[in-house]
């Protein structure tokens, strides 16, 4: 007889916060999360969306949805964002670390200000969230951390240099906390997705790049599939999967002028 596989799917439950929550992936982060019975915590600078999004997952999934427009890469609202948290009495069950951003060009000729901001959205602001968050999943011996990163994590990216390096981080760092939180109940998945079908190329400067793209529905389907499979990392799609495995081993040289043509569009 067949051996039964042990079944190591996580229990969705409680308040999922989740960044980034106004537009693209985030969104459908959000509403998948509300589907599936949890309360939300829903961050981003854009307080209408925010606030059309809540109401709408009411309506639709009878969940309680706390809009807290926050610019992440403020370091003293992130602080107010965390406290105010705190102060309502809501734990989090499931941080959803989304929110980011990429700028194309040279990197002699960005606006540094911009890519500052950059890897304070995209490295800094995750890592105090996770920081603030983990400790009480820990001690509750449940919860997840989904940080979102991307397949530009899996080799250095010419003219999307921050990006790509900043994505690196995510990997790297979520794989370490992977490995820490090993028989504390709590999970942590690096998301990559490829090039998603959501406002982030025309945000990056360069609305034409990478033409092919996948839905948010994909990705956010992929995300919770490797979660319950208590998986490291994902990548979302076949083909994003063989061109991540293949840039990771190639050598630098190879894959540098393939990553910059990527960037073209
Ligand atoms: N789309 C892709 O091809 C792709 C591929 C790989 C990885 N990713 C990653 O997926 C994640 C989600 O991106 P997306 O594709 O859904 O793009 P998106 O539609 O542009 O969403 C980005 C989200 O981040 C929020 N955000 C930006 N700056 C912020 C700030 N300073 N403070 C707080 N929130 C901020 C935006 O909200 P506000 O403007 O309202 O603040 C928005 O909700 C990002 O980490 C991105 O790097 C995307």
């Amino acid at each position: 007889m067949a051996e039964k596989r042990p079944d190591h799917s996580f229990s969705l439950q409680g308040t999922a916060l989740v960044t980034g929550a106004s537009s693209g992936l985030g969104r459908h982060y959000a509403e998948f999360l509300a589907r599936a019975g949890l309360d939300l915590i829903l961050v981003a600078r854009r307080a209408d969306e925010l606030k059309e999004l809540a109401e709408g997952v009411l309506q639709r999934h009878g969940r309680a949805a706390t809009v807290l427009p926050t610019d992440l890469t403020d370091r003293a609202a992130r602080r107010a964002l965390m406290a105010e948290v705190t102060d309502r009495g809501v734990q989090v069950d499931v941080l959803v670390n989304n929110a980011g951003f990429g700028t194309k060009g040279n990197f002699a000729e960005l606006e540094p200000d911009r890519i500052i901001r950059e890897i304070e959205l995209n490295c800094v602001a995750l890592t105090e969230l996770a920081r603030h968050f983990l400790p009480g999943m820990i001690e509750r011996r449940h919860g997840a951390i989904i940080n979102i990163a991307s397949t530009a994590g899996f080799q250095p990216w010419p003219t999307m240099s921050v990006y790509g390096a900043t994505k690196a981080y995510v990997r790297s760092f979520s794989q370490a906390l992977w490995s820490e939180t090993r028989g504390t109940g709590v999970r942590v998945l690096s998301v990559c997705p490829g090039a998603t079908d959501t406002e982030w190329m025309a945000n990056t400067g360069s609305p034409g790049m990478l033409p092919r793209r996948r839905t948010t529905e994909q990705v956010v389907q992929s995300t919770f599939r490797a979660l319950n499979r208590d998986a490291l990392e994902v990548v979302d799609g076949p083909l994003n999967r063989l061109t991540s495995f293949v840039a990771a081993v190639a050598p630098a040289r190879v894959v540098l002028p393939i990553a910059r043509q990527w960037a073209k569009g």
